[in-house]
């Protein structure tokens, strides 16, 4: 009897055992399918992100070789499109139109290639004037704009210290690095493909920055502007864009 009991007892405790056994697994069976449902949310979410935001230009050799070798004469016929905005020469006349004359050629290709792209660099302005330009042709164009004259100086407001000490020193706290440890000394840029800032145009410096910061543009393939600007506040901003525009092209080497 007793063992009869007991075994019912055991039965029942079994019983139980077994249906906790059972909603247990029914339960991480449901968080499990609840986990790999956000898994897959979060994963398609990330994939959309990376898929805005990823650039589409990688430096392969090849692509090295077509921006290296353009030949700019070519783009003699394809400037017409563009110096309404740019100016004859990629001068500017509107603050917010960027100054192109003189850039690093393999910055110029990269930009105009994900305007192409859409999705790297969103603006429907400059899309329009390159969705359907060739990659030799827009190699051309970026070799032909390195060509030229760069932008005078601009008269600006002394630059305050602070701006300086972006400029030169970064900011520990804030794990920024100077700017001219990539734009270079005198804003003229580097290899491969960071962009000169000297002479440029105050506005569209400070809307492509705050861009940056937002992550509106974030076609920088390890997203160092992202982090930099992200870092800096509005006035810092426009410190750093009147700092640029005062700057003359990099005087010549000794
Ligand atoms: C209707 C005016 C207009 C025309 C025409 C135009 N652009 Fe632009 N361009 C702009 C504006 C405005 C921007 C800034 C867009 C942004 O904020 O991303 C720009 C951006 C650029 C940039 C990015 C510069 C940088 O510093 O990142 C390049 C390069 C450029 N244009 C080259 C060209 C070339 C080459 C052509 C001709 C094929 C052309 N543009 C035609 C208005 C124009
Ligand atoms: C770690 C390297 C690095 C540092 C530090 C850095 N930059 Fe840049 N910056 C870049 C690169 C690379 C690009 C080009 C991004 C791209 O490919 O679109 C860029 C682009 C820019 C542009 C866009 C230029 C244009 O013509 O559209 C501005 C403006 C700019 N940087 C300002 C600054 C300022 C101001 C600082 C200092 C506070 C700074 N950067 C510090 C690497 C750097």
């Amino acid at each position: 009897m007793y063992a009869i009991l007991g075994i019912s007892r055991f039965g029942h405790l079994h019983q139980r055992i077994i249906t906790a056994k059972v909603k247990t697994d029914v339960m991480t069976e449901f968080k499990c399918v609840c986990a790999s449902m956000l898994l897959l949310v979060s994963v398609s979410l990330h994939a959309e992100q990376e898929d805005v935001l990823n650039p589409t230009v990688y430096w392969t050799a090849e692509l090295q070789k077509l921006v290296a070798g353009a030949n700019a004469r070519n783009a003699d016929a394809l400037t017409g499109k563009c110096s309404k905005c740019h100016g004859e020469t990629g001068i500017s006349d509107e603050a917010d139109t960027p100054n192109i004359a003189a850039q690093n050629r393999y910055y110029t290709f990269k930009q105009l290639k994900h305007y192409q792209d859409v999705k790297p660099r969103d603006d429907r302005t400059m899309h329009r004037r390159v969705k359907k330009l060739s990659d030799q042709e827009m190699a051309d164009l970026a070799a032909w704009y390195s060509m030229q004259v760069p932008a005078p100086a601009q008269d600006v407001p002394e630059p305050s210290t602070g701006t300086i000490k972006l400029v030169r020193q970064g900011d520990t706290e804030r794990d920024l690095k100077a700017c001219m440890h990539c734009h270079g000394a005198h804003g003229e840029g580097a290899p491969l493909d960071t962009p000169a800032l000297a002479g440029q145009q105050i506005e569209y410096f400070v809307e492509t920055a705050v861009a940056f910061r937002e992550l509106g543009r974030a076609d920088d393939i390890y997203r160092r502007m992202c982090a930099v600007s992200g870092e800096l506040a509005d006035e810092e901003i426009r410190g750093l864009a009147e700092y640029y525009a005062g700057l003359g092209p990099k005087p010549p080497e000794h």
